[in-house]
Parts: C-alpha cells; structure tokens; sequence
C-alpha cells in the first residue's frame, strides 16, 4: 500500500519532454528497472556518489526514497528527475534539483547520474538542457548550481556544454564515496541562460 502520493499538478507534476528523452519524477513502477540500471551500474557510478546505505536498492529502500521525495517536493525543497529515451520508454538516468532555497537567493543545486549503458551518449547533456527552462520557468530560480570532483571530466563536460561558470573551489566540500573531497563549484544565472 503507497503511504504517500506525488500531486497530480504544480510542480511535483512536472515533466519535460524534448532532445529525444523525457524527465519526470520516479514512480514507484519504476522500481526494478531502477534497481536493475543503479546495479549494472554500481562500479562506474560509486566513487562519484556518497556512500549508497546497504538496503539501497530493495524495494523498502526505493519506498523510503520515495517518501523523502515527496515531502522535498512538498516542501519546495528538492525536485527529483528520472531521465528516459522517447523512442523506447528507456529509463537513462537520474537527475535532481536539490537544495533549493527562496527568499532572495531563488538558486538550487543540481546532481546527476547515468546507467553505464547509456554513458557518453550526450544523454545527460541533453536531460539537463532539457530541465534548465523548467527551472528557471516553472521553478523561478534565479541561479542553478552545481559541484563537481576536479578529476570527474565528464561532468565538467555535461556543465561546460550547458553554460555553467566554474566559480571557483571549495575544500573538502562534499563527503563522496566516503572521502571530504574538494570540488569545482559551477553556477548559471537565469540571464546568462540561453535556452
Ligand atoms: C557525469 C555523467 C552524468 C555524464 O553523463 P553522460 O550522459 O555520459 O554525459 P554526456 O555524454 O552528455 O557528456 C559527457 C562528456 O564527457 C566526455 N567524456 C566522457 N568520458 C571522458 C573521459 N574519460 N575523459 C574526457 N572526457 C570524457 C564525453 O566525450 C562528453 O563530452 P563531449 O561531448 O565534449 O565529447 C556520467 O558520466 C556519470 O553518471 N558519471 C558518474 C556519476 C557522476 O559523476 N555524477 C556527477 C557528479 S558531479
């Protein structure tokens, strides 16, 4: 029994369609292949991400997750994504807007991953090309931030290609894969947006 409900409409609803994929928030139909893509996945993705908890991918772990998301979007606090192919329904990737913050900063922090299979496809180049308009339309953010390792080329990529700024470096920022590691911080302003 689903003990908690995304809203049908505002932006827990939203779900942007175009480059060939669509995004939307996770269901929890989406279990199993979830599952079956963070597992074949697990090698490439690990020492990019914090520490996965140990029941991350059972069905309790994803009803949990769910449940987080839905009082962050609930909140206003935290906009998950699900990245699939349009030709075939294919679930790609994720994609989150998190930390989220209003009053007179309106900026947020997006983080992203993507299935082995699909990676360096242009995939996540697209889906986050694909969400800026929402973010900085329906979400109304001002800014969109985001934090990458120093080493973690691929991801400087998907930002450089997007418009972002590298603005700097934070020491020891984040705690990934179980180390405070320094990151890149990379942000884009609604008005240097091109969409
Ligand atoms: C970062 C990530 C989401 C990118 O997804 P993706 O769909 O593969 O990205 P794209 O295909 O859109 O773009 C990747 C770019 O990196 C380049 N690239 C990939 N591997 C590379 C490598 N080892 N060295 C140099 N460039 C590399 C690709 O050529 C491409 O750039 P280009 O278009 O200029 O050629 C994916 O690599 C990933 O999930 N990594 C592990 C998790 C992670 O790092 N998350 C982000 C934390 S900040």
């Amino acid at each position: 029994m689903a003990l908690f409900r995304l809203p049908t409409s505002g932006p827990a609803a939203l779900a942007p369609r175009g480059h060939g994929l669509f995004l939307r928030a996770p269901q929890m139909a989406d279990y199993a292949q979830w599952a079956q893509l963070r597992e074949v996945s697990r090698d490439y993705l690990t020492p990019w991400e914090p520490i996965w908890p140990s029941d991350d991918l059972t069905r309790s772990g994803f009803r949990r997750r769910l449940r987080r998301y839905a009082e962050d979007i609930s909140a206003d606090r935290s906009y998950p994504f699900i990245a699939f192919r349009e030709s075939d329904g294919a679930m790609l990737g994720g994609i989150t807007l998190a930390n989220v913050r209003r009053g007179i900063v309106q900026a947020g922090t997006v983080g992203y991953w993507m299935g082995q299979p699909h990676a360096h496809r242009g995939y996540m180049t697209a889906a986050l090309r694909l969400l800026l308009p929402t973010l900085f339309g329906e979400l109304n953010l001002h800014r969109v931030e985001a934090a990458c390792i120093p080493t973690n080329t691929p991801s400087i990529r998907v930002l450089e290609k997007c418009g972002f700024t590298r603005e700097g470096l934070a020491r020891r920022y984040l705690c990934i894969n179980g180390v405070w590691q320094d990151h890149y911080l990379y942000g884009l302003l609604h008005e240097d947006f091109r969409g």
